[in-house]
């Protein structure tokens, strides 16, 4: 069925949303308030799923989009949508969700631009696939697992696009296979590229089905331009996990360094770390804005990577207690705070939800938990420490709702919410919340 509709806004995901008849009607790469001809392709009781046939009076937000893949490739939602009303539709969303799954009616504040949103990450996974001929490496098609092979992509650094490409001709002379998802056959599954700041030194990370991988293939990825270190993480089931548990250093060095505000910070293969480092800035800038501290604070940092926000921190408190459970990422953390001469902070390896239950005393709990959020009974031992200020890092505004309302419930406000654009040309957004004992002077 083909229908006309008026896009109202976006949602969730990116995909724009109209009314046709009572039903929602969700349509991809469309934009707010323009009119478009479009094709029913998935029907169900409570809403429908249309493509754009044609564009009928497009939205002034409108641009043609840069990348030649766009909406084949699945890795970008928003490039349809010039860069300043990007911004808008993310704090429109962003606002929306907590308003909506939260009830959280605070005006949040103008998304912080990035000021070159192209090329910005520092680290992309590849999956790779078998082809009748070869391998593909690329990005999953939209809602698919169908490869679709890229040989250049436009939110990373073109050192990428050279490096994988050299990787797919040494796979080839070496003998490498690529992972056939169907047949849970073949060995290399992704490839993970990452790239430090500080000297722009590459590392390629091959993720195998089996522990198999040709030494001759890790000594001429070693050799490509710029490469500091190969490893190899295993995942050997059916899973959609990208990393295997353990990394294992095959040539050069199995870490890079990445500088944030002036401090520079070991990053091993598999640790966490912001994917932007401009908008990591900012994001830390904000954070210790919130954290707002007179020197004598004891703070939390749950969540605490390789301890980026804890070192940034810490100069300007008492004490900081980092959390984290990757035993890597605290080893970073570790060695970070001592190439710092920081000596305030206390590293604990363990999980949040366990490790809390050490904590006594505490001013300023900041934490930032993966997408999937904060469990609640964590988020009741958090406000049981009674903390005069909370600041929660989030990359999902729908699990921030959320946990915003469980700790309004346990009797904290929320004060600010701050987005910073760590994603451009996705739907994705980054958000700062700060939340103070509810009824306190702290507004
Ligand atoms: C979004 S990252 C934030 C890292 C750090 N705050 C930063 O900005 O670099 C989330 C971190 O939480 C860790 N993590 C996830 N679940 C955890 C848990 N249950 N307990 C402890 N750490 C966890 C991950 O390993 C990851 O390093």
């Amino acid at each position: 069925m083909v229908v006309e509709l008026l896009i109202d806004k976006l949602v969730q995901g990116g995909d724009g949303l109209a009314t046709h008849e009572g039903m929602k009607v969700f349509v991809p790469y469309s934009a707010p308030q323009e009119r478009v001809r479009a094709h029913i392709v998935t029907q169900k009781r409570d809403y429908a799923v249309a493509e754009i046939q044609e564009i009928l009076e497009p939205s002034p937000l409108r641009i043609s989009a840069p990348c030649p893949y766009y909406g084949a490739c699945g890795g970008c939602q928003l490039q349809h949508i010039n860069y300043q009303g990007q911004l808008v539709v993310k704090r429109l969303y962003l606002n929306e969700a907590l308003q909506r799954i939260g009830q959280i009616f605070v005006p949040v504040r103008h998304v912080t631009a990035e000021a070159t949103p192209w090329h910005y990450r520092n680290k992309t996974q590849y999956p790779v696939g078998a082809t009748g001929d070869g391998m593909a490496i690329g990005f999953y098609k939209r809602g698919t697992h169908d490869l679709l092979d890229v040989p250049a992509c436009l939110l990373h650094p073109v050192e990428f696009d050279r490096l994988r490409e050299a990787m797919r001709a040494v796979f080839a002379a070496t003998g490498e296979t690529g992972y056939d998802e169907a047949r849970h056959d073949g060995n290399i599954r992704h490839i993970v590229l990452r790239q430090g700041t500080e000297d722009g030194g590459l590392l390629a990370i091959v993720v195998t089905r089996t522990p198999e991988f040709s030494t001759r293939a890790a000594e001429l990825i070693a050799e490509q331009p710029g490469v500091v270190g190969v490893a190899q993480s295993m995942v050997p089931s059916r899973t959609n996990r990208i990393m295997g548990s353990r990394t294992r250093v095959l040539a050069g060095r199995g870490y890079l360094h990445q500088s944030v505000l002036d401090k520079t910070f070991r990053v091993s293969a598999p640790s966490f770390f912001q994917v932007n480092v401009e908008q990591a800035e900012e994001l830390c800038r904000k954070v210790l804005k919130h954290v707002a501290p007179k020197g004598d604070e004891l703070v939390l940092d749950l969540y605490s990577g390789v301890g980026m926000i804890s070192l940034i921190v810490a100069p300007f408190v008492q004490h900081v207690t980092a959390i984290e459970f990757d035993a890597t990422a605290v080893e970073d953390a570790m060695v970070n705070a001592q190439a710092q001469g920081v000596r305030n902070i206390e590293f604990v390896c363990g999980d949040v939800s366990r490790a809390i239950s050490q904590v006594a005393s505490i001013d300023v709990v900041i934490l930032d938990p993966p997408r999937k959020g904060c469990p609640a009974e964590t988020l009741r031992r958090i406000a049981a420490l009674k903390p005069k200020r909370i600041i929660y890092v989030s990359c999902n505004p729908a699990t921030l709702a959320r946990d915003l309302a469980t700790l309004e419930q346990l009797g904290y406000t929320t004060y600010e919410i701050e987005p910073v654009d760590m994603f451009p040309q996705t739907f994705h957004i980054e958000v700062i919340a700060r939340l103070g004992p509810l009824g306190s002077a702290d507004e």
